[in-house]
């Protein structure tokens, strides 16, 4: 008999002093040993990989199976950790790599260079869907009960709705006060998550879950789980695969918790590593400017890699500056107002493989990318605009030349959000005032404002006459 996949999947501190392996069956959110971020690793030289990735292209072709349908499992080679029949899916990862030409001029590249990957066409309308099926899968190889996360809102709207629809765990999500947008949180209330609303921001819930899943026993969902990743590995698959498993020249994301990033990172180094691409695409992450923790870090403290050894002290004392100016993250992009990013030293590691650049954008680059990105047709909400905000930053600095390929991860839908949006968009100066300019946002340069008329017939068509 074949043996199982899973059998060459185990785990292993990322720390390369200590690099401790532990079974796939163990439940890790850190290293035992040193405290450093686990990985998901395998004996790759024990395992079928194709021999191509057109192979994997090729389950498109049995897509009335649930596995090879699902834009995470129809990957299943590249990240075998669990037999791929006990796999959880929902159908996630139907995703779209899309150009979108009006940003293309927006940002400052050729027609056709920028391509745009629709995240927000998931089953909860973002990323997170991807890494919750491999989370999940793990989760049911351990058979856990109940499962946890902090969440900024997408986090928590897609475990929610994996609890709901699956039926194998029970949703126990913790969101600051005040701090996730309407659209998020109404997700998680319909999906009948247990929601524990705690007196202050994301970096507080992400520090109490930790304490309260460790003491409870529940299964932590958030991206320190290194299942999350293997499954938002296959967002960057995706892209490859709509290439024609061509490798873009650059690939940027917005960071917050710092998950996706890594995970990319991890996903071409491996591909790389097993000849499956030529050479791998640069990577830009783009902070916030309200919560630039990775940025301030890597460009004011020179915070890198160093070969799996960064400057521990630098993050130990830029912590404590920032607590003791009493400095929390503040931006309009409420999915990335986070300024203790639990995946930083991954994401490190993958500037390294992925010769990684970081930039920080303002709340009023990121409304107004995402107007732009809106009038294409493709909504997205503020934070997954930071991606094309920072583009832009990086083509006007000459990084980025115009006639490279460009591709900027849509990390949310536009519905999720609402509040932003028409903000941004509306007559109404007092709700400018109060969602956007109490942020520093001054102008909206792309509004499409809405035309009052009296509702009297002559005047309606004098002004579709005159605005048409
Ligand atoms: N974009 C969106 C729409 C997000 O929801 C998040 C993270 C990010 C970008 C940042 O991704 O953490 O991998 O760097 N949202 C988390 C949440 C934190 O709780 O939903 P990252």
């Amino acid at each position: 008999m074949t043996p199982s996949t899973d059998q060459f999947a185990y785990q292993q501190c990322i720390a390369p002093d200590c690099a401790a392996t532990f079974g796939i069956e163990e439940v890790l959110v850190a290293c035992p040993q040193c405290g450093g971020l686990i990985d998901a690793a395998y004996e790759w030289d024990r395992l079928p990989v194709p021999g191509s990735l057109r192979v994997l292209e090729a389950q498109w072709a049995r897509r009335s199976n649930p596995h090879a349908f699902s834009g995470v499992w129809r990957f299943h080679d590249l990240l075998p950790f669990a037999p791929v029949e006990q796999c959880v899916t929902v159908g996630e990862g139907q995703t779209l790599l899309l150009p979108s030409d009006g940003a293309a001029e927006y940002i400052g590249v050729r027609p056709g260079r920028l391509l745009l990957q629709y995240e927000g066409m998931n089953p909860s309308g973002s990323f997170k869907d991807n890494g919750m099926a491999g989370a999940f899968t793990h989760a049911r190889l351990v058979g856990a009960d109940r499962a946890a996360c902090a969440s900024t809102g997408n986090t928590s709207a897609s475990l929610s709705l994996y609890c709901s629809v699956t039926r194998l765990l029970k949703a126990v999500i913790f969101i600051g006060s005040g701090k996730i947008s309407y659209g998020k949180l109404s997700q998680a209330l319909d999906f009948g998550a247990l929601t524990v609303q705690i007196n202050g921001d994301f970096d507080d819930a992400m520090a109490r879950v930790k304490e309260v899943s460790q003491q409870l026993g529940i299964y932590l969902v958030n991206s320190v789980n290194p299942f999350r990743l293997e499954g938002q590995k296959t967002i960057m698959f995706r892209v490859l695969e709509a290439l024609g498993w061509q490798v873009p020249d650059w690939i940027i994301v917005p960071g917050g918790n710092l998950g996706n990033s890594s995970a990319f990172g991890k996903a071409f180094h491996e591909l790389h590593q097993l000849g499956l691409i030529p050479r791998i695409p640069r990577l830009a992450v783009i902070n916030a400017a309200g919560a630039n923790t990775l940025f301030d870090l890597v460009h004011r403290k020179g915070l890198h890699w160093n070969g799996g050894r960064p400057c521990r002290d630098a993050v130990a004392q830029f912590y404590a500056e920032m607590d003791a100016a009493g400095r929390r993250a503040s931006t309009i992009a409420s999915a990335i107002e986070i300024n203790r990013p639990v995946n930083l030293t991954k994401c490190l590691r993958a500037l390294e493989w992925c010769n990684g650049v970081v930039r920080e954008v303002t709340d009023q680059e990121i409304l107004d990318a995402k107007a732009r990105v809106g009038a294409g047709g493709l909504g997205c909400e503020p934070a997954s605009a930071a991606s094309v905000a920072g583009a832009k930053n990086l083509v006007e600095e000459g990084l980025i030349d115009p006639g490279e390929q460009v591709v900027c991860v849509l990390t949310g839908h536009q519905l999720k959000d609402p509040t932003a949006t028409v903000a941004y968009h509306t007559t109404d100066q007092d709700m400018f005032n109060k969602v956007l300019g109490s942020r520093g946002v001054r102008r909206a340069a792309f509004a499409n404002r809405a035309v009052m008329v009296p509702n009297e017939l002559d005047e309606i068509v004098k002004a579709i006459r005159l605005y048409s």
